[in-house]
């Protein structure tokens, strides 16, 4: 049988991590983890209960609380769960994209987090994207992948997906998140975004879907190989 591995995706928001790598589990027949529904779901929890975000005591009291998993959908893609029910929708809102960062980097939930992630990963022929995938959870996977794209490319993605849900958003209110969060995610003290030199970067402002894929796929059937 094939060797399987793990594919560590990280990058700043909206650089279409989850789109690359939900396509590149599908063709590997890989299992896809989006981390960063994990935290958003941890962030929902912490709305619905009144908790407040800057307060790291309360957020690591509520933690104890909570259970986050995956269930599969119809499409055998995996939504998070928050004890045991599915809030894939819930957790795209725009006040979950506002405190998100916030919750994220408080290391009593990363801990926890890491911990389900890696127990994930233990059997490999996972694609899991994030932040700090790469550099904290799978220091070991055998392909990792830094994607970026310009600010403004960024932006226009957020808000056409958004608008397609139907959300009553702006392009400017969408570029100031990103940016929000850019920053806090690049600076914070806890495993911030950053990238060391086993990684693969992939600028994708000017590349289609098909090319990025293409590109991709053609690292990963190599680490598979072993090279
Ligand atoms: O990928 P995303 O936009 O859904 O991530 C939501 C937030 O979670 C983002 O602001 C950073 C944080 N995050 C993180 O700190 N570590 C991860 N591995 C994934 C996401």
């Amino acid at each position: 049988m094939e060797k399987k591995i793990n594919i560590a995706i990280d990058g700043y928001s909206s650089c279409g991590k989850g789109t690359l790598a939900k396509a590149l589990a599908k063709a590997l027949g890989y299992v896809f983890i989006d981390s960063g529904a994990m935290y958003r779901a941890v962030t929902l929890h912490m709305l619905r209960a009144g908790v407040d975000v800057n307060d790291e005591t309360a957020v690591s009291d509520a933690l104890n609380a909570l259970q986050i998993g995956f269930v599969n959908n119809a499409d055998n893609l995996s939504e998070v769960t928050l004890n045991g029910v599915s809030v894939e929708s819930e957790i795209r809102n725009i006040e979950v994209a506002a405190k998100v960062s916030e919750v994220a980097k408080i290391q009593s939930v990363r801990t926890r987090m890491v911990a389900l992630q890696r127990a994930i990963g233990q059997s490999k022929g996972v694609v899991m994207d994030g932040r700090d995938i790469g550099t904290v959870v799978f220091p070991e996977a055998e392909l990792k992948l830094f994607m970026t794209a310009s600010p403004a490319v960024r932006a226009q993605r957020r808000f056409d997906e958004l608008i397609a849900k139907g959300d009553d958003v702006t392009l400017e209110s969408i570029a100031e998140n990103l940016q929000h969060r850019d920053l806090i995610d690049a600076s914070r003290e806890n495993s911030p975004l950053t990238l060391t030199n086993d990684y693969r970067v992939l600028d994708n402002s000017d590349l289609s879907k098909e090319a990025q894929f293409d590109l991709a796929m053609d690292w990963a059937k190599k680490a598979i190989a072993g090279n």
